[in-house]
């Protein structure tokens, strides 16, 4: 989720300042020597497209008056969209087919919601038994960035900060995997909305499978699924198997052949513990605007603390896509904005809000196979969190799988974009498998250390441009760290090669 942008506006100026850009550019040479096969096919320049209707103004947004007429899943409107979709901050992809479609789900207190979700289907050879649910981190409550929207060229909102989501997005598409990516915070934006996610994303699919879909993308009507979620993406995606086996059990164990959740984010409470005041200030404000619109209770709260007064600021702050809010929020905590500052805490509303509809673990037992990603340095949720939540899973039934990786050296943003490339290689070994892959029995844990753009994984995955690009964006160390990394690895570490290549795993 989060503030990708502001956590490494702090990483990026320290690291402008000790850096001298002509030094990296001077060391690109060296590494098209060591990497001599690199497709850059994939990156095409940005088309200047007349820019779409944005969703507030889009009456294919509009939820019909009827909507609980619809079955959950059930499709009410559909539209096929230009096949070109970002997939970079200034880059586009061109796929198969572009469908979007609004269904009828759930909200976070059980009544029907109208959502909109876009099925993508891959450019080249396509294998229409595999879907990926790739659930985008926006955390925006601002309906006009949502991914739906955000996901068109054109659209001034990023697909997930720096469009990284977009950027991974059509590396899916490009291992022939059909993607569906769900505006799964709903129609309103009630970020960061509890089990409307889950119950968005689990209806998405739903959509996907029905024949109406399927008559339009060729997707198989027996076709497995997997998740791809990051930071809110992954707590989204994490209700969605949580809740599979109660909400939509022909989803469930079968078809889900596992969910790969990254950055996880499990525990509302502590994330604004830790947040407030700090580089993930923003997402906060963002958070008391989307939960207002998800819950009446927190919204009188938030109209009492808050005022007529204060309320300017938290739009000002958190109505806006990812990266602004991020920018807006750093350093500030919003507990300054609230009338009973951090006493709010101890309100019953905000505990019961934050501890339920905000706490991952709690919604079902998942018995689908799980990877989860962290970075051992994530500034926005606390590691620890994390492993109460592998706990949980690994304790709440007998047939959960869990294979939890610790990158010893990422923070929050870079394990984004370092985790990846191995969480696609664990979905298509799951694919492939039929969810039973390799490292899908009962619960393991490892730790890894990679920080470095520059690794042959990270580079094959992204492409040499893309990844130079986001290395510079986000200050994540190209070559020169690749030096550290080495450095650090003598003593204790050795090479991995059973999961990750080119990853370092601690022995013992
Ligand atoms: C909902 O209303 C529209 C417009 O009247 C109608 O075309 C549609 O069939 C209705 N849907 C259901 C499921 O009743
Ligand atoms: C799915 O792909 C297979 C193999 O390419 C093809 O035979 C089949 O017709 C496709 N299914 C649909 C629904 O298009
Ligand atoms: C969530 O975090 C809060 C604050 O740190 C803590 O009191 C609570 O026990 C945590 N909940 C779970 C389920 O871990
Ligand atoms: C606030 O509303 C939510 C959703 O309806 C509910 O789960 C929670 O218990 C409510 N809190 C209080 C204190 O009533
Ligand atoms: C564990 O998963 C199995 C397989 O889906 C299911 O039958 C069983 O009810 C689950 N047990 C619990 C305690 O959730």
């Amino acid at each position: 989720m989060f503030p990708h942008v502001t956590a490494l506006v702090f990483i990026l100026l320290a690291f402008l300042v000790a850096r001298d850009n002509a030094l990296l550019n001077g060391l690109l040479p060296d590494l098209d020597d060591l990497l001599p096969t690199l497709d850059l096919s994939l990156l095409q320049p940005a088309a200047a497209d007349e820019a779409p209707i944005s969703p507030s103004q889009d009456p294919f947004y509009a939820t019909p008056t009827n909507i609980s007429s619809y079955r959950e899943g059930e499709i009410v409107r559909d539209r096929l969209l230009p096949n070109e979709i970002k997939s970079g901050p200034t880059t586009t992809y061109t796929a198969g087919r572009v469908y979007q479609y609004m269904y009828r789900s759930r909200d976070s207190t059980d009544n029907p919601a109208a959502n909109v979700a876009t099925l993508i289907v891959p450019p080249g050879p396509a294998n229409n038994r595999t879907l990926l649910s790739f659930a985008s981190a926006y955390d925006s409550p601002n309906p006009d960035c949502v991914p739906s929207y955000a996901i068109r060229p054109g659209s001034p909102a990023p697909f997930g900060a720096l469009s990284v989501d977009a950027m991974q997005l059509s590396v899916a598409l490009d291992r022939g995997w059909y993607v569906v990516t769900s505006d799964y915070m709903g129609i309103n934006g009630a970020f960061p909305a509890g089990r409307q996610m889950g119950f968005a994303i689990l209806d998405s699919v739903r959509g996907a499978l029905s024949s109406r879909a399927r008559s339009t993308t060729g997707l198989a009507a027996d076709a497995r699924w997997a998740q791809y979620g990051y930071s809110i993406g992954s707590f989204g995606s994490g209700l969605a198997a949580e809740m599979a086996r109660s909400y939509a059990p022909p989803l469930s164990r079968g078809a889900l052949v596992g969910s790969a959740l990254g950055g996880t984010v499990p525990n509302g409470t502590s994330l604004f513990l830790q947040n407030a005041g700090g580089a993930g200030g923003g997402l906060l404000f963002s958070a008391f605007l989307g939960l207002s619109k998800a819950y009446a209770n927190f919204s009188a709260l938030f109209a009492a603390e808050a005022g007529p007064a204060r309320r300017p600021t938290f739009v000002y702050v958190g109505d806006n896509d990812v990266e602004v809010n991020n920018r807006r929020g750093v350093g500030r905590d919003v507990f300054d904005y609230l009338q009973s500052g951090r006493a709010v805490l101890f309100s019953e509303t905000f505990r019961t809000v934050t501890s339920g509809a905000s706490q991952q673990g709690v919604h079902g037992a998942p018995d689908t196979p799980l990877y989860v990603f962290k970075g051992a340095r994530d500034e926005i949720s606390a590691r620890a969190d994390t492993e109460l939540l592998v706990d949980t899973y690994c304790g709440a039934n007998a047939s959960a799988s869990v294979l939890y990786e610790v990158n010893t050296v990422a923070g929050h943003a870079d394990e984004q974009l370092l985790g990846a490339p191995a969480a696609y290689d664990w979905i298509a070994g799951q694919f492939a498998s039929g969810g039973g892959g390799a490292g899908t029995a009962g619960c393991a844990r490892r730790e890894v250390s990679l920080f470095s753009m520059s690794a042959a994984e990270i580079l094959s995955f992204y492409g040499l441009a893309a990844a130079v690009d986001m290395a510079d964006r986000l200050g994540i160390p190209f070559a020169l760290a690749r030096r550290g990394w080495v450095r650090i690895s003598k003593a204790k570490l050795k090479l991995s090669t059973s999961l990750r290549d080119h990853r370092l795993a601690w022995t013992g």
